[in-house]
């Protein structure tokens, strides 16, 4: 019992550990684009259904037809593509009274009871397959899609209202994924009342194939996230169909343990067995999926539990590549992480060695003995020799051995072997959805990866491998505050085709574009710095890259850079050129003993920002103190005084490239002596020559807090809330800057450096006030 103490308590601060590292390695930088400005700019739509909450449970891409299904609750909508919120169709299939009412008497809620569309896939092209739990009693139907002339037709096929079980799970929360292909629907629900019998399980309209029934080995409290069919060469009868889900790994004494995630895999033309195995799956196969960072004292910490996951197509379908949103399981920390997986892993892990344990008490190990003929997990093909026309021709005996040993011993590792991208600062939004688009830049490929949070946030991340140092940087795009309401988002679906994304959460469904590239300013500077693939500056705006040959007809060159962001060298000959536009001229007046602000607010995002007085022809950089304070909204004198007066340069440096935005001429008018309570709480400012902005000497007084918002109001902020915001904004991140030493809170506020560690340490303007 000591043992097991000593290894949990080593597992819990390895976790602690691990988060504290990852607080350096894992820097975001964050352009906050909230839902206003996202309306204003035309680069939203949201569709809200009739007012009420409108709960998707399921969305599908139709882009034969133009349209975004969406299952709901008691209804099926169909949206336009071009804007989500004109010319919506509908289809009510709500519960029958009847319905309700017996599901009331099973003892379920009155919101329970009501037919959930989870269900939805392309049948072919003319119908659509919808399911819904129909109060707690699962029913299918056929929908009519398409055109006929001038209408388009949208309606559900009453004739083809069938019982939905095993099809379609009961309760409206139970998970739940499907896949449609060629007219098999592969499903992973649970198939009961009671939620027992967790199922993989393939239809059509005369066979039912899926996993054994209470077989803990198979399948074990599942959690169904996401699945897809994937050929592995051109003969269409190798093709596998993967699961991907999570699910409960049991112990020695068979009770249950830790959560895992998993990959499992069957052929899509598996037909079971004929003596054994009669309409069950004889290729069913699993391995684990790992996600973990290396922490220090070789104790890793994993993320166990499968939140979503996104299969990004390649071009002939066979190798894509596989996104998993991951989370501890841990009760100690949430943390959160994104591995990408490849298909050679995959196929390598289930082609290696069979996992085998004499008695469940004991440690897995690798099968070592003969395995039979033909390798259980493999299809009846022609790539398999073709010996066998249907797997209810395999041997007995390979039908046996993939009965018992349905786990492979090694796991698939993802891509790099540690994740493309982690949060783990603990109270933080938690993550729910992600989708990734794969976009052609001038230096690469890359992934932009879109991921939803529990508060109606999209981010869209880039993640760079450095090959030289073996590390991963993230840079964070943009976020999309892409509902008003704080809701999670519960769907997110690409159109790469229409450079849009489909947003879905119980509040509506909201369509954004990929992206916004005039928002990074219109100098090439700024576009460069901002790293996002679809941009590139064109010589006059910050506009959509196209790879050469897309549009060959413009001649413009373009310049990007997306790993680097190295302005300096794309950018530096056109500002000798004369480019730019002069740096703005201001002219702003203090009165002297009280406040002022000297606003300069950074358009980039990664940029520091850097302050000059010149002053009889000579440039000094403006040293801060208890009286001159860097702000991330720009240079705040508390109290002004006569001697400084002058011109003040507002610089950003990002990269190494250095760009004059401001210059501020201030005058000092003298004024009378201001009297005020504010005076007598920091009143030993003396004449200490100034630190630099960096030193942690400028701390004032403990009553600073009120008194800094005070000045606030005076200097005009004046809308009573937005200083309490601005302000809890302020501090609190200071805060927490302070427990976590080494981040950095660059000027703009929210945002930070995306620099290592060291690189921050000496950024300048950093004021470490304390409440
Ligand atoms: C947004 O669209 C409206 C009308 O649809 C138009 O008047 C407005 O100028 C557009 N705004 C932008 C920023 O394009
Ligand atoms: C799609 O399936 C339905 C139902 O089986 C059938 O009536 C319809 O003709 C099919 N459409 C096409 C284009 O095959
Ligand atoms: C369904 O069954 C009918 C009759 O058995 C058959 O003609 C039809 O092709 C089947 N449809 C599919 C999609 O398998
Ligand atoms: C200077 O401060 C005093 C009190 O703090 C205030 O009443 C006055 O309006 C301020 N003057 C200006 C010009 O801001």
């Amino acid at each position: 019992i000591f043992q097991r103490f000593v290894v949990a308590l080593a597992k819990l601060l390895g976790t602690l550990l691990c988060c504290c590292i990852f607080f350096i390695v894992s820097h975001l930088s964050v352009r906050f684009v909230v839902s206003a400005e996202l309306w204003q700019l035309n680069r939203t739509w949201v569709f809200q259904g009739h007012g009420a909450s409108l709960q998707p449970q399921t969305m599908l891409l139709d882009e034969g037809h133009e349209r975004l299904y969406v299952g709901a609750k008691n209804t099926l909508f169909s949206l336009s593509l071009d804007r989500v919120n004109t010319h919506h169709q509908e289809i009510q299939w709500a519960s029958t009274e009847y319905q309700i009412e017996e599901c009331l008497m099973k003892g379920r809620e009155k919101p329970e009871c009501a037919n959930y569309i989870k269900v939805l896939q392309q049948y072919n092209q003319t119908h659509l397959l919808v399911c819904g739990t129909g109060a707690f009693n699962p029913i299918c139907a056929l929908v009519r899609v398409g055109h006929t002339g001038q209408d388009r037709l949208f309606a559900l096929e009453e004739d083809s209202i069938t019982s939905g079980r095993g099809r379609c799970p009961y309760d409206p929360n139970s998970p739940c994924m499907s896949t449609l292909s060629r007219g098999e629907l592969y499903i992973g629900l649970y198939t009961d009342y009671w939620e027992n019998d967790g199922a993989l399980c393939r239809l059509n309209n005369q066979t039912y194939t899926r996993t054994e029934r209470d077989d803990r080995q198979q399948l074990n409290e599942p959690k169904f996230v996401g699945s897809a069919v994937i050929p592995d060469n051109d003969d269409r009868d190798d093709d596998k169909v993967y699961f991907f889900f999570t699910e409960r790994e049991m112990d020695a004494e068979g009770v249950n343990k830790a959560v895992y995630t998993r990959v499992g895999r069957v052929c899509a033309n598996d037909q079971g067995g004929q003596r054994m195995l009669v309409n069950r799956w004889s290729s069913f196969l699993k391995t684990r999926l790992i996600c973990s960072v290396a922490g220090p004292n070789g104790i890793d910490t994993h993320f166990d539990e499968l939140e979503d996951v996104f299969v990004l197509k390649n071009k002939d379908g066979k190798n894509p590549e596989i996104f998993g949103l991951f989370s501890t399981t841990s009760a100690v920390f949430k943390g959160y992480a994104v591995c990408v997986y490849h298909m050679d892993d995959i196929r390598a892990a289930f082609n290696g060695p069979f996992a085998y344990r004499e008695r469940p008490e004991h440690h897995w190990t690798p099968y070592e003995d003969r395995v039979p003929y033909p390798r259980p997990g493999s299809c009846a093909s022609k790539v398999n020799g073709g010996g066998f026309s249907s797997s209810k021709e395999f041997p007995d005996e390979v039908l046996r051995f993939v009965r018992s040993h349905p786990v492979m011993y090694r796991p698939v590792l993802p891509h790099h072997r540690r994740p493309v991208l982690l949060q783990t600062e603990s109270g933080k939004r938690r993550l729910t959805q992600i989708a990734v688009d794969r976009v052609q830049a001038q230096d690469g490929h890359y992934h932009v990866l879109y991921i939803g949070t529990d508060d109606s946030v999209v981010l869209k991340v880039i993640t760079i491998y450095n090959k030289d140092t073996d590390t991963m940087e993230e840079v964070l795009l943009e976020e999309l505050q892409v509902f008003k309401v704080s809701a999670p988002i519960r769907e997110i679906i690409i159109s790469p085709k229409r450079q849009q994304l489909y947003v879905g959460s119980e509040v509506g469904v909201a369509q954004v574009r990929l992206h916004q590239c005039d928002l990074y300013g219109s100098e090439c500077a700024d576009c460069c710095l901002a790293r996002d693939p679809y941009c590139a500056w064109d010589g006059l705006t910050c506009s959509r890259y196209y790879p050469a040959g897309v549009y060959t007809k413009s001649r413009r060159f373009r310049r990007q850079d997306v790993r680097h962001g190295n302005a300096v060298q794309l950018c530096n000959g056109l500002q000798i050129d004369g480019w730019y536009e002069e740096s703005e001229e201001r002219l702003v007046y203090g009165v002297e003993s009280n406040s002022t602000l000297l606003e300069c607010v950074p358009r980039s995002l990664q940029a520091k920002v850097l302050w000059f007085l010149q002053k009889e022809g000579e440039k000094h950089e403006v040293s801060c103190d208890e009286r001159v304070i860097m702000t991330s909204h720009g240079l705040l004198f508390l109290r002004v005084r006569s001697s400084d007066a002058g011109v003040y340069v507002c610089q950003t440096v990002e990269h190494g490239y250095v760009n004059t935005l401001l210059r501020i001429t201030l005058h000092v008018l003298r004024g009378e002596r201001v009297e005020s309570a504010i005076h007598t709480t920091n009143d030993e400012e003396g004449e200490k020559a100034g630190a630099p902005c960096h030193s942690s000497s400028a701390v004032p007084g403990r009553h600073s807090r009120l008194w800094y918002k005070e000045f606030l109001q005076l200097i005009g902020y004046g809308d009573a809330q937005r200083v309490e915001e601005y302000c809890e904004r302020v501090w609190c991140t200071d805060k927490k800057r302070k427990k976590t030493k080494r981040r950095y809170v660059s000027p703009g506020g929210e945002k930070r450096g995306k620099g290592r560690g060291e690189e921050n340490s000496n950024r300048a303007p950093r004021h470490t006030l304390d409440t």
